[in-house]
């Protein structure tokens, strides 16, 4: 989609993916995790800033990046509003150089928001954007939804389409928004 779509989305506040809060799946990984390896991390489209606030507070130089403007914008002012340190920046995470690779990259609600022929670009994004030796922490949305976004995925799909370069340390079910309950399985992988 393009970033007029999303940009569209948020001047029109038509944004369900918006709860309010980090997902809770992170929330649970970084609590049950003290002590994580690395400094960096990266969540591309990151929306409103909620993820890349709770890897800040977990203690992790943070980036967020969104394709939209008005998402940078909240996410900054929510950055302000919270005393926390976090930098947000425009970009096609896609098609855009990182500034440097990172130790981590959090997924959460991109690769489903993408039209689903652009899912090659994403991994080699991954690829580019992730050091070697770094985290892909990600939250998919396991949906048979064809009609998106979000257009859904399956852990077949996700397995195949990342294990070329990644090695799977584990894979889950979190504890999710209430609408989403059941339907979003982490992976968290290593390069
Ligand atoms: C469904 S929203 C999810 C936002 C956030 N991750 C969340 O869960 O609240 C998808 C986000 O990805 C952004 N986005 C879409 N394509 C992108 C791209 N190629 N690069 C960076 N951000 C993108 C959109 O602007 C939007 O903020």
């Amino acid at each position: 989609m393009s970033k007029e779509f999303w940009e569209q989305r948020y001047q029109t506040r038509d944004m369900p993916w918006e709860k309010g809060e980090p997902s809770p799946g992170l929330v649970d990984f970084l609590a049950a995790h003290r002590g994580l390896p690395g400094e960096t991390a990266c969540v591309p489209g990151g929306g409103t800033g909620h993820d890349a606030l709770e890897w800040a507070k977990a203690g992790f130089r943070v980036y967020g990046y969104d394709i939209a403007p008005s998402a940078v914008q909240l996410s900054a002012g929510r950055a302000r509003a919270a005393g926390l340190r976090a930098e947000f920046r425009l970009a096609d995470f896609l098609r855009d150089e990182p500034p440097f690779a990172f130790d981590w990259i959090f997924e959460h609600t991109l690769f489903c928001a993408i039209q689903p022929d652009e899912r090659e670009l994403y991994v080699r994004a991954v690829r580019r954007w992730l050091k070697p030796g770094g985290h892909y922490l990600a939250v998919n949305y396991l949906i048979p939804d064809t009609d998106g976004p979000p257009f859904g995925t399956t852990r077949e799909e996700i397995v195949q389409r990342f294990s070329p370069f990644l090695e799977l340390k584990s894979d889950w079910v979190p504890r999710s928004y209430p609408n989403r309950a059941g339907l979003e399985r982490m992976f968290w992988w290593r390069r």
